[in-house]
């Protein structure tokens, strides 16, 4: 495409900026060279902001549109595992049969912890929030391996991705076990991504622990539908952190701390808690009530997104997943049907509609990982397993860029200009 320009007129400048073109989606003004000219652009919370450029996911906001390297999130979720997803977000193409095979046997043999982290646990209290020790022992890993560690080598930053993806799922598991005061589980290598993090979970030394291939299922399709999603909070600031040439370990522990917020990977915790609060169909018109009152704080958790103005497309997934563990399961949740009638009532009423607020991917999951018997304190936890995939991707491939620059915003002061300290004394 031609080169496209943007003119600025400014001050009796005119300020000429290249439009650039993507693949799909927003023309992008590349406004690089403004400084020069003497300004910067002012942009809190990146509404119009695109701080890289990346190959990894496209979000179609308006139309509820996810890709994974061109593959639509409802193919991926039905058709593919988790470790296929896993596989062509890191490396930009679905597996062959043969890569596929080598890249689970190499996941598989990385997921065992150093004996060393097992007594990272006995530093926290019984009542520790399983983020905040997922968050602390995902740090404390690059104290393993931070000596042996040159991230511009591309196969040695592979070898850290494999065992993030790898490790994190014993550490979340080793984080629920420490809270329920039950001996930590061992990974087995004879069992596949989602039934050994249900066995390191569940299993415990007195019985065998017989895994459902239906909750194996969903297990696996709720880590699908959270592998990744563009340039998030919890993204950005893995991509961030890694700008410096920081430890990919201690950049996925910033990306955790990310996730936690309400307003992010929390709100799965945070949106399961509010439908208990709910806790029936008539008290529903209440709380619509409250989510509308702008002098309430209360938002309705699961509802709304930054980019998705339609419908988030995982949601979709997420609700026929939920329908399909509580028959296959044989089970009902009086949460369920507050759920599907908030949902009604909400998409129904103007101030939902006018504000394009619809429930996100974490509106159903927590119902499906409270049917799984996932206790709801773990719910951000198993976001962070499945989202550490997408953080590792793009932490890889901005480390592989050529030009790579050290992320450093500017602002907007409001401060004082300078003026002359007086001492105390005087
Ligand atoms: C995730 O970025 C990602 O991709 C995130 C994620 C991923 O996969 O990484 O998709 C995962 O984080 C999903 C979102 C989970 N969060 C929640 O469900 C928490 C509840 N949702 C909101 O906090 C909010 O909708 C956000 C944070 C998701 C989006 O916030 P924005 O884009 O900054 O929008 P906003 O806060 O400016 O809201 C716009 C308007 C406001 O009203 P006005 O000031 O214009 O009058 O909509 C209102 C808000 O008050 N609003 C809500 C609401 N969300 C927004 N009102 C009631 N309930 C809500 N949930």
């Amino acid at each position: 495409m031609a080169d496209r320009k943007a003119t600025l007129q400014i001050d009796g400048q005119s300020i000429e900026l290249p439009v650039l073109s993507p693949a799909a989606g927003k023309d992008v003004v590349d406004v690089r060279t403004l400084g020069k000219h003497g300004y910067f652009t002012f942009d809190p919370g990146f509404l119009a902001t695109g701080s890289c450029e990346s190959a990894i996911t496209y979000i179609d906001g308006e139309n509820g549109v996810l890709l994974h390297r061109g593959y639509p999130i409802g193919e991926l979720a039905t058709k593919a595992d988790y470790l296929e997803v896993c596989y062509m977000l890191l490396h930009g193409e679905a597996p062959t049969e043969e890569q596929y095979q080598e890249f689970k046997s190499t996941i598989t043999k990385h997921t065992m912890v150093h004996q060393g982290i097992h007594n990272f646990f006995n530093g926290f209290r019984r009542d520790a929030h399983p983020m905040a020790m997922l968050c602390a022992v995902t740090g404390a890993l690059s104290s393993f391996y931070h000596d042996d560690l040159d991230i511009h080598d591309e196969n040695q930053r592979l070898r850290s991705a494999y065992r993030l993806i790898a490790k994190i799922p014993t550490i979340a598991a080793m984080a629920y076990k420490f809270s329920i005061g039950q001996p930590f589980v061992y990974p087995r290598n004879d069992l596949g991504y989602a039934e050994n993090f249900l066995n390191m979970m569940f299993s415990v030394p007195a019985e065998d622990y017989e895994i459902s291939p239906a909750v194996a299922r969903a297990m696996d399709r709720i880590f699908t539908l959270h592998a990744d999603h563009e340039q998030n909070a919890s993204t950005s600031t893995v991509r961030l952190a890694g700008s410096s040439g920081a430890n990919p370990y201690a950049c996925i522990a910033a990306g955790v701390a990310s996730l936690w917020g309400p307003a992010h990977g929390g709100a799965n915790e945070a949106c399961l808690r509010m439908l208990a609060e709910i806790g029936s169909v008539e008290n529903i018109p209440k709380y619509i009530e409250k989510a509308k009152d702008k002098n309430d704080p209360f938002r309705l958790m699961g509802f709304g997104h930054r980019v998705y103005k339609n419908t988030d497309p995982r949601a979709t997934v997420m609700r026929e997943s939920c329908h399909e563990v509580l028959k296959e399961l044989n089970r009902d949740d009086p949460l369920l049907d507050v759920a599907m009638e908030l949902e009604r009532i909400a998409l129904e009423d103007d101030y939902f509609i006018e504000k394009k607020l619809f429930p996100n991917v974490d509106f159903y999951s927590g119902i499906v990982l409270k049917a799984i018997g996932i206790p709801t304190n773990m719910f951000t936890v198993i976001f962070a397993l499945s989202r550490t995939v997408g953080w590792v991707s793009h932490w890889h491939e901005m480390m592989g860029e050529a030009n790579q620059k050290i992320g450093r915003p500017r602002q907007l002061y409001t401060g004082y200009t300078q003026r002359e300290f007086s001492p105390i004394k005087k």
